[in-house]
């Protein structure tokens, strides 16, 4: 673990108010905003030392993605999860949302159709339209223990439809889930029988929690030959503004199915991002550690204050991210336990329903900040509903 100290330290909220970013200016300053998946922990050595530097060299131009970022993602992701990457098939991308679109473009004609999951990141909707495709939702499954799984018929059933894409969240936002191999399995066969190409979303995958393992997708049997992995540094690493992220391919077919993307999309990627991408996936993993170590007290603290304070909030532990999926049915439906904790408590979260029809009466927490945040927020939900 280097010399990071665990838990990472986070600035006081006083602090915290003074950044710019969206998840501190879209509310008033008497809420706690828990809400867009950005970290309130300050950044890691490696990326402040590289931003600096380019800062104070006036290096602030276009960005130049290759060679560096093709090799920081496969020694990153050969040393992570021991999936062997070739550094030329990664292709940078302006950030996830827009290498998604792009790749739906390219495989989708008018009118067809793409599969999702929800409840899924909301975005996915909009991306679907944005392309000009059709939806169809193959919504996920909770098994007997309330662990939200693929739900492998329904995706059979929406496959049978003939669409040109599935867009895998892996691990899946905002349910934390981290899809076991023999999932990930019958995901490939089904893509093979049903002619889908599969947009696997790994934006998430450095954020797999102690617990459980992460199978990059294009490491399953005869995925590589029908899908592409999306991966990025910035929820790990907390650099959502700075715009890199990358397209990985695993075979000639897949290769030139991500050659079709617009060649003008390598000067739209920010030069911030790609220099502290390469920092974070070369030199920041003795800081992903320490991060995960943090988020792993955060989760039990979570946890231990959810059964103290407001037990009937039912949740599974997530097993990747640091997004906690809380079933609050109890307290109403669609958006009200969201309304209720935003208008009496002042805690601001992300409404169930955004992440479609199964997330009516759930809320999406961020425990990505301080002990004291958390615990500051949790009294103040268990407040809202006395
Ligand atoms: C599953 C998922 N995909 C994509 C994104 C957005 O990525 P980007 O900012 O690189 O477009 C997010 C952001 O939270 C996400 O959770």
């Amino acid at each position: 673990m280097g010399s990071v100290t665990v838990p990472l330290p986070v600035d006081e909220l006083a602090v915290l108010r003074v950044r710019r970013s969206a998840k501190w200016r879209t509310y008033p300053p008497d809420v706690l905003p828990l809400t867009i998946a950005e970290m309130d922990f300050a950044l890691a050595e490696p990326i402040t030392e590289v931003l600096r530097e380019a800062v104070s060299r006036s290096d602030t131009g276009y960005a130049m993605p290759a060679p560096e970022l093709g090799e920081a993602v496969a020694m990153f992701a050969q040393a992570r999860w021991g999936w062997p990457v070739e550094p030329d098939s990664v292709t940078g991308v302006t950030d996830v949302s827009t290498g998604c679109v792009q790749l739906l473009r390219a495989c989708c004609r008018p009118g067809e159709a793409v599969v999702i999951s929800p409840p899924v990141y909301p975005p996915f909707f909009d991306w679907v339209a944005e392309a000009g495709a059709r939806l169809i939702e193959a919504p996920l499954r909770q098994d007997g223990s309330g662990i939200w799984r693929l739900d492998l018929d329904a995706l059979r059933d929406a496959f049978g439809a003939r669409p040109a894409a599935y867009i895998l969240c892996s691990p899946h936002n905002p349910v934390g889930r981290v899809h076991d191999r023999d999932e990930l399995e019958v995901v490939a066969q089904l893509a093979h029988e049903y002619g889908v190409r599969v947009i696997s979303d790994e934006i998430h995958a450095p954020l797999v929690l102690e617990g459980a393992a992460f199978t990059p997708f294009l490491t399953v049997p005869g995925a590589a030959d029908i899908a592409v992995s999306l991966t990025s540094a910035s929820k790990a690493w907390n650099l959502a503004g700075l715009k890199c992220a990358a397209i990985v391919t695993g075979s000639p077919a897949m290769r030139a199915f991500a050659g079709q993307l617009p060649p003008d999309g390598r000067w739209r990627i920010g030069h911030f991002g790609v220099l502290a991408t390469v920092a974070a996936l070369t030199a920041g993993q003795p800081w992903l550690d320490a991060l995960l170590a943090t988020l792993e007290i955060r989760r039990r603290q979570l946890g231990n204050l959810i059964a103290a304070r407001i037990p009937d909030i039912r949740w599974q532990p997530p097993q990747a991210t640091y997004l906690a999926w809380l079933d609050c049915r109890h307290i109403g439906r669609g958006e009200q336990p969201c309304e209720k904790f935003l208008s009496r408590g002042r805690v601001a979260l992300e409404p169930g329903p955004r992440f479609g029809p199964p997330g009516s009466g759930f809320v999406r927490l961020n425990f990505g900040t301080s002990g004291a945040v958390l615990a500051e927020a949790i009294e103040r939900m268990a407040a809202a509903l006395g």
